[in-house]
């Protein structure tokens, strides 16, 4: 079984039970995962309450606050195998049920660590890989090593990935950690620690955080943190973050994904304070290469080909975009004068890392472009531009999206500059304007909203849509694609709109949605015959374009959108509105669009 899972821990003294802690940072994480719940409790003996289902499910069924102990640990579970049940579910014991453990990652070695134990008489319970965690420790323990000595050679065995949070009756007042390859950050609080798979699951309670790296292992207590790194300790580095809790919760908004819509302002504004240095190093990076290669996956993926073709019609290099998981068939083309761009908001994702695992191989540079601080992809780059974003809860991508444009739209620019293709005064004369593109997106936000609920009403009962664009606005029209699909359920395929006579157009029939992505650039004159030929099957023409253009009179809504002081404000402007029309598409259709079926908002598998 393999997994993309949530953890939390807490020790404290401050509180008289850690249980709601555990259970208020479980829903923070729930957005990893949520087919199934689980906490332990250490009091007098371990405690365990789990099952299958989401948090709010479980908690109704086994009230979770109720667990006594000032020390815990606990987990939400997304299963990509096998079925979510209340045996798979975590923490997992051993057979004394005098160890628990939480777990996020994959044990590859799983198979042979059980047949050991097995031979040894232990008994297991659930299918999973990380059980094999708990009777390791029991077996170590077994054999007189003291707890630290038995997480140790425990964590040893281990092939795969891990973030692990693991309590032990033999050592009441400790929570044990260790991280490879999966996330893991700890808090520090007054009188109070903790553990997570991600920053907001405790932010509540601190905003003191040390973050991980691989190889690192330890303990904590309500006061005490210990960190080693291959038997030698580590001195805990303390960061203080920014954010707020308010900022990790939904903030009056019925949903994650809507709050987000509506903070792509404020993101934009922080993605805007990035330090020049780091984007003419980038540039520079980028000048000094032969080759430069994109990847990313989904809503990343959709941003970096923005980023592709900004370049493409820029810089006279080669210059690929290439799917993250694809890359075994792109590796030959690159070399050490390439430079890849990864592109991933969680920066944990595990094709993006495989990726770049693969290309560092052959000594290419990596410029990672994340919202995470301190996320594996941004470890394993050399250079590194943080969005600022802040958490993004919601499943379905909307601020990291626009801030992942902003991002590769101030990097070309500097790069054009750099290059001698825009004079200093353009330079400054650009990015002048950009200031002003977080106060034009909140007023499209407001303005188009009531527009896109009375569309989304319309087309809700749709099978399918198509989002049709022309040169570089295909990305955006992708990217609203993915959106619809992915939290209202309706198929939805973006392709150039000259291609519908070559096949899709044959699905066209009365109302059959037609969403183009159209500006007032060069292409518009050659939509019109697009938009016109679907008009003619009897379809459901919706525009995303600006005031006075021709395809107004033929289309059945337009969302008119102001025309732009600058072209780098087009991608971002024009998402706007079709991330707005599949988060009321999905709330029409009685959709949960935070927690969309079969996904997860990290994916550290491959
Ligand atoms: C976005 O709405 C999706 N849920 C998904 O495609 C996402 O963009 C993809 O999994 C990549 O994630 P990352 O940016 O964290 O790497």
């Amino acid at each position: 079984m393999i997994y993309v899972c949530g953890i939390i821990a807490c020790s404290s003294q401050r509180h008289q039970r850690v249980a709601p802690i555990l259970k208020a940072g479980l829903s923070r994480l729930e957005y990893r995962g949520y087919d199934s719940v689980g906490i332990a409790t250490l009091d007098a003996s371990l405690i365990i309450k789990k099952d299958a289902g989401k948090l709010d499910e479980v908690d109704k069924k086994l009230v979770l606050d109720s667990l006594p102990g000032k020390i815990g640990i606990a987990h939400t579970r997304w299963a990509t195998h096998g079925p979510p049940t209340s045996i798979n579910a975590h923490p997992h014991v051993d057979c004394k049920e005098g160890v628990a453990v939480v777990h996020n990652g994959i044990i590859e070695n799983y198979i042979e660590i059980k047949t050991f134990l097995i031979s040894k008489g232990h008994a297991f319970k659930s299918d999973t890989d990380t059980e094999v965690i708990a009777h390791l420790m029991e077996h170590h323990l077994n054999e007189g090593e003291n707890s630290l000595e038995a997480f140790r050679k425990t964590i040893s065995s281990l092939k795969g990935t891990y973030a692990i949070a693991l309590l032990t009756a033999s050592d009441p007042q400790r929570i044990y950690f260790a991280k490879k390859s999966s996330p893991l950050v700890i808090g520090v609080g007054e009188g109070a620690l903790f553990a997570a798979s991600d920053i907001p699951a405790f932010l509540d309670q601190t905003k003191k955080v040390v973050v991980l790296r691989d190889g690192e292992l330890g303990y904590f207590s309500s006061s005490e943190l210990y960190i080693e790194k291959d038997g030698v300790q580590v001195k805990p580095r303390i960061t203080t973050v920014n954010w707020t809790p308010e900022m990790a919760q939904k903030g009056g908004f019925p949903h994650f994904m809507l709050k987000e819509i509506y903070e792509q302002p404020l993101a934009l504004e922080n993605t805007l304070k990035i330090r020049e240095e780091s984007l003419e190093k980038v540039a520079r990076l980028l000048l000094s290469s032969e080759k430069i290669v994109f990847t990313a996956c989904g809503t990343s993926f959709h941003a970096s080909l923005w980023g592709y073709h900004e370049f493409l019609r820029k810089l006279d290099k080669f210059i690929l975009p290439v799917i993250s998981s694809e890359y075994s068939h792109y590796l030959h083309l690159i070399d050490e004068n390439t430079t890849v761009i990864a592109v991933s908001q969680s920066g944990e994702t595990m094709d993006v890392l495989k990726f770049v695992a693969g290309v560092k191989k052959r000594d290419a540079k990596i410029v990672a472009i994340t919202n995470v601080v301190g996320s594996s992809l941004a470890r394993e780059a050399s250079e590194t531009l943080y969005m600022q974003a802040g958490p993004e809860i919601g499943v379905a991508a909307t601020k990291t999206f626009t801030g992942q444009v902003l991002m590769m739209n101030l990097l070309s620019i500097v790069t054009q500059y750099f290059e001698g293709l825009i004079t200093h005064q353009e330079y400054q004369k650009v990015m002048r304007s950009l200031a002003e593109l977080p106060s034009i997106i909140s007023r499209v936000i407001r303005t188009v909203e009531p527009r896109a609920r009375r569309i989304a009403n319309e087309i809700k009962r749709s099978k399918s849509a198509f989002y049709l664009a022309r040169g570089h606005n295909i990305p955006v029209a992708m990217e609203g694609a993915l959106k619809l699909k992915e939290i209202a359920y309706i198929h939805a395929e973006a392709y150039p709109a000259g291609e519908s006579k070559h096949g899709p157009i044959a699905l066209v029939e009365p109302d059959f949605p037609v969403i183009f992505v159209a500006p007032r650039d060069e292409d518009e004159r050659r939509i019109l015959s697009n938009v016109q030929e679907m008009k003619a099957r009897g379809g459901k023409i919706i525009l995303v374009t600006e005031p006075n253009s021709i395809l107004i009179e033929h289309a059945h809504h337009s969302f008119v959108l102001p025309y732009p002081r600058s072209i780098y404000y087009r991608p971002i402007q024009n998402i706007i509105p079709l991330q707005l029309l599949s988060y009321f598409t999905a709330t029409a259709r009685g959709l949960d669009p935070d927690k969309p079926r079969n996904l997860a908002k990290t994916v550290t598998v491959d």
